[in-house]
């Protein structure tokens, strides 16, 4: 087999790149490479193809759907009428006109989002080593002073060695009271525990989550973390828009063609 094309569930580990004879690339159909060894990749000379950019709007769409809904508790309002539950009066939600929302990560994915939540009036701040503003309305700050400002935080960034567990027990001390917590991006850049403990203190005022660090979270942590009356939760499915998958369906196989034509 000369070439190899994954989404990201399959984790493409170095006894697998290590015993490929032939293969040549990897194609990673999406934007997150955090499933691919790219070190036994290099070393091995197999290039690595992905589709940034293809998926973006997908998921930023989903981001501010998982803002509106936990601020409007629309999952818990559409629960509670399909089991003849009228909660009109424990249904008090948020505006999100005004708020403060930290970005941390502020690439192609944490731009779209940025651009969305101008509309509602929203501040921007944002964290990023690179500080391209992308012509948008927003400050770039350090991560300790858009966790003090920042009422909505909201990760974007890849999974990779920096960023894992970023957001752990000291990150949260440091965030306002009754912040809320919205990650799309990858499980693992939020530590779960951590998470899960500043619920329960009742420092997060409620969190949205479409990954996870272990995924499908059926261990009993993940399970406690979505089981939160003030968490909601959809299953990795940012991506997952006819949209987004024809366009990196196109690119993949248009990438993967250029890199085999240059072998
Ligand atoms: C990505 O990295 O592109 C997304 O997480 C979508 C996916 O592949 O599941």
């Amino acid at each position: 087999m000369v070439a190899l094309v994954v989404r990201s569930p399959t984790k493409i580990r170095r006894e697998i790149i290590e015993n490929a004879q032939k293969m040549k690339v990897i194609a990673r159909a999406g934007t997150g490479l955090d499933n691919i060894d790219l070190d036994a990749a290099k070393e091995k000379g197999i290039e690595v193809v992905n589709t940034p950019g293809a998926n973006s709007v997908s998921v930023a769409e989903l981001t501010i759907g998982l803002m509106l809904s936990l601020f409007r508790h629309i999952p818990r309002g559409t629960n509670g009428l399909k089991n003849q539950l009228w909660e009109k009066k424990k249904l008090r939600g948020y505006e999100l006109y005004k708020k403060t929302v930290g970005i941390i990560g502020f690439g192609t994915i944490g731009k779209e989002v940025a651009k969305r939540l101008l509309a509602f009036d929203c501040r921007i701040v944002a964290y990023d080593v690179v500080k391209d503003s992308g012509g948008l309305d927003v400050e770039f700050l350090e991560l300790d002073q858009l966790y003090k400002e920042a009422d909505i935080i909201n990760v974007h960034t890849p999974l990779i060695d920096a960023t894992k567990g970023l957001i752990d027990d000291a990150a949260f001390k440091k965030m306002k009271d009754d912040v809320f917590i919205i990650d799309a991006a990858r499980g693992g850049i939020l530590n779960e525990q951590a998470l899960c403990d500043n619920i329960e203190s009742g420092k997060v005022a409620g969190a949205a989550l479409d990954v996870y660090d272990v995924e499908p979270p059926t261990d009993e942590l993940r399970k406690k973390l979505i089981g939160f009356d003030n968490v909601i939760c959809t299953p990795h499915i940012g991506a997952s828009t006819y949209e987004a998958q024809e366009r990196v369906g196109e690119q993949i196989v248009e990438n993967l063609i250029n890199a085999l034509e240059q072998l």
